[in-house]
């Protein structure tokens, strides 16, 4: 995690504070990929490194709308044929390409069975000691692989990129953040992920973020088993989903539900803690799922996220390029994955005798 978050601040030492800026979402893009990638079987993607989109993450921004129509069309079977046209041509053109090159990687993860530089997922899919996996096996791995690859890509590189684009909107909100993460660790290499659960406001920063962006578009259908729920009989067989949009911003649920407000998450006694805020219903809040099928990335999920702001704000002044009105509800596109509007910033690296010296002070 380290290794990709310190490639991100390198990288960003060089160009980010260049007039023009950088475009945020492509950046953030490929560090979570890099990182999800070594993760899942430790294979080396290089965007950050080349500064280019592989061309599997082209391909996967590609299909993000026809998985969406796949969806509809699921819920209109007699229609389903009409689903082929939102395939664009360059998906099909560059499908087999990607297919091979995904092989490959899986084939050169096997060849390094018990001989690679950290533990990864495929660890627990094909340990070093298990026999070599027959050609249906290899499959199954390579399935899963991709939607390991996936799942921890895109959530990732939506909370990151969401969360420093929510705090720059708000200026108060950044100023706090910044002030708990830079008031905790005097050096750069002091910054661990051990330490990092304690930061509140951090911590409340990712949560508001989750509450904001709420993954999960299909509402997570479930088929039910017959049951009451709220009073409610719901027979066996229905498919139920839940409105999560609907439920965030609620003024019911969520006092001033529709801005970005961490006050939400912050314990009663923090020194930022609204009695406004005392109703929200947070307990109901469950942004990783629960259940029988949690997501299983959530512990990875929180380290990666907080070490991403931590390691980013306690080495650079972020600043947004002017002119740039976001507003979620309008420019934020969910289909499977939220389709994201390109978000420029500077990264000014931060004089650090100022810091220490205002820190002090305050
Ligand atoms: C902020 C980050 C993340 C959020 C909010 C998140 C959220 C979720 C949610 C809500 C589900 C349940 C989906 C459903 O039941 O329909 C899920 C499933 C899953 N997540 Fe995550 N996730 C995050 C990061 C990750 C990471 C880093 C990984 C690592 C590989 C990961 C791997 C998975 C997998 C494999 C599943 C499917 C589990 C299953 O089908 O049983 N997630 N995630």
């Amino acid at each position: 995690m380290h290794k990709h978050t310190d490639a991100f601040v390198d990288r960003m030492k060089e160009f980010g504070s260049a007039p023009e800026g950088i475009e945020l979402r492509k950046w953030t893009d490929w560090m979570a990929m890099d990182a999800s990638a070594d993760f899942t079987y430790s294979r080396e993607m290089h965007q950050l490194r080349d500064m280019k989109s592989s061309r599997f993450l082209n391909q996967l921004w590609l299909v993000n709308f026809f998985v969406f129509a796949n969806q509809v069309f699921k819920r209109i079977p007699i229609l389903s044929p009409l689903k082929y046209p939102f395939v664009r041509p360059s998906v099909l053109a560059n499908f087999s390409e990607i297919l091979k090159t995904n092989e490959e990687a899986l084939e050169s993860r096997i060849k390094r069975r018990g001989n690679v530089e950290h533990l990864d997922h495929f660890e627990a899919l094909l340990p070093a000691n298990a026999p070599a996996p027959t050609q249906k096996e290899k499959k199954r791995i390579d399935i899963i692989t991709g939607h390991l690859v996936i799942a921890g890509y895109e959530p990732i590189a939506n909370q990151i990129y969401s969360a420093i684009i929510f705090s720059l909107l708000e200026p108060t909100c950044l100023d706090y953040l910044v002030k708990e993460i830079r008031m905790a660790f005097r050096k750069y290499d002091d910054i661990q992920i051990k330490d990092l659960g304690s930061l509140q406001y951090l911590h409340a920063s990712l949560m508001e973020t989750l509450r904001i962006t709420v993954l999960q578009s299909s509402g997570q259908s479930r088929v039910s088993p017959g049951a009451t729920v709220d009073g409610h009989h719901v027979p066996k067989g229905v498919t139920v989903s839940y409105a999560f949009l609907a439920f965030t911003r609620e003024s019911r649920y969520f006092h001033d539900a529709h801005s970005y407000r961490p006050q939400h998450w912050l314990p009663e006694g923090h020194p930022l803690w609204d009695p406004a805020f005392r109703n929200d219903a947070t307990d109901s809040f469950h942004p990783f799922s629960q259940g029988p099928r949690p997501c299983p990335g959530l512990s990875l999920a929180w380290q990666e996220t907080r070490l991403f702001l931590a390691k980013v704000l306690w080495q650079f002044d972020a600043e947004m390029l002017p002119n740039q009105r976001i507003v979620f509800e309008r420019d934020f596109r969910m289909f499977p994955m939220w389709q994201k509007p390109e978000f420029w910033v500077r990264f000014h690296l931060v004089a650090r005798e100022n810091i220490l010296t205002n820190s002090a002070q305050s």
